[in-house]
């Protein structure tokens, strides 16, 4: 039983310009925080991070102090709750791995930190090498909103399902995996008017996930075009200095 290929979405953030659209992330953020966050941690990452979902210094202050997280130990010996600040990191649903998969017959939902840089479909030759020119990098996202959208179809015939598994042809790890399907229409409200269906939160978490894990990635794009063109002139000035300095020699 093949695994299905993830759609290739229409990212923001793709090609040499892309961008991330900042009211797509806080959507995303909103998915996270309402539905995934449940089960899934994002260990790595602070609330300083979410500076890259367009929010501000106040506003993180603000989202930040909606969650507690362990402190300790004080003068006592004693670890402590408080409410969490922006150098804090999301605080994770389980107190460890074993208890995340005691909760989830026995797989422990991974942490969301990098995901979507951990995932993705190999692409195979000669499709990788276009991809350099394209800067093809969204391969995670994809994949997880083809995974996120990939839970309506009915198993093949003669395929069995163990038990507390769910079939997905897009999992990456063969035919069904512990998730159920998470999201469903109008689980999450939006206030910006976008719909509130399966597919568009898929998108949104999917980009927030891009985010969280590649928070430099506009900069980068940017530089590295400054530094070609700086690279495509220096070659010309570097050649125009070999005719000259070899003009005479024979
Ligand atoms: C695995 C995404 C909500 C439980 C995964 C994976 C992704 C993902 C990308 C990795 C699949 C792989 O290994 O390739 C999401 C998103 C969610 C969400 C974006 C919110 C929209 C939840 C919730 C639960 C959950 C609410 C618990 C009720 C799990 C478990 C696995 C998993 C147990 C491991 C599956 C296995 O390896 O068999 N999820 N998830 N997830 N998730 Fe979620």
């Amino acid at each position: 039983f093949p695994i299905h290929k993830p759609e290739e979405m229409d990212w923001s953030f793709a090609g040499p310009f892309g961008t991330y659209d900042k009211a797509q992330l806080q959507r995303g953020f909103k998915v996270y925080k309402e539905v995934c966050s449940a089960c899934h941690s994002m260990n790595l990452v602070t609330f300083r991070t979410l500076e890259g979902a367009g929010y501000n210094d106040a506003q993180i202050k603000t989202l930040a102090a909606e969650y507690q997280v362990q402190d300790g130990p004080n003068a006592d010996g004693e670890m402590f709750d408080r409410p969490a600040v922006a150098n804090d990191h999301f605080p994770s649903p389980f107190p460890n791995s074993a208890a995340a998969a005691a909760a989830n017959n026995g797989a422990a939902p991974p942490d969301f930190s990098l995901i979507a840089k951990a995932r993705g479909v190999e692409r195979g030759f000669p499709t990788f090498v276009f991809d350099i020119f394209t800067q093809y990098a969204e391969n995670g996202p994809d994949y997880i909103h083809a995974l996120l959208t990939g839970y309506d179809e009915q198993p093949p015939e003669g395929m069995e399902i163990a038990e507390g598994t769910h079939y997905n042809p897009y999992f990456i790890g063969g035919k069904s995996l512990a998730m159920a399907k998470p999201l469903s229409d109008g689980q999450v409200t939006y206030e910006d008017g976008s719909p509130e269906t399966v597919d568009q939160y898929s998108r949104d978490v999917s980009a927030f996930l891009m985010m969280v894990a590649e928070p430099h990635l506009v900069d980068r794009k940017q530089t590295g075009f400054g530094v070609m063109i700086f690279l495509i002139l220096f070659s010309g000035l570097v050649y125009l200095t070999k005719r000259k300095v070899w003009a005479n020699a024979h």
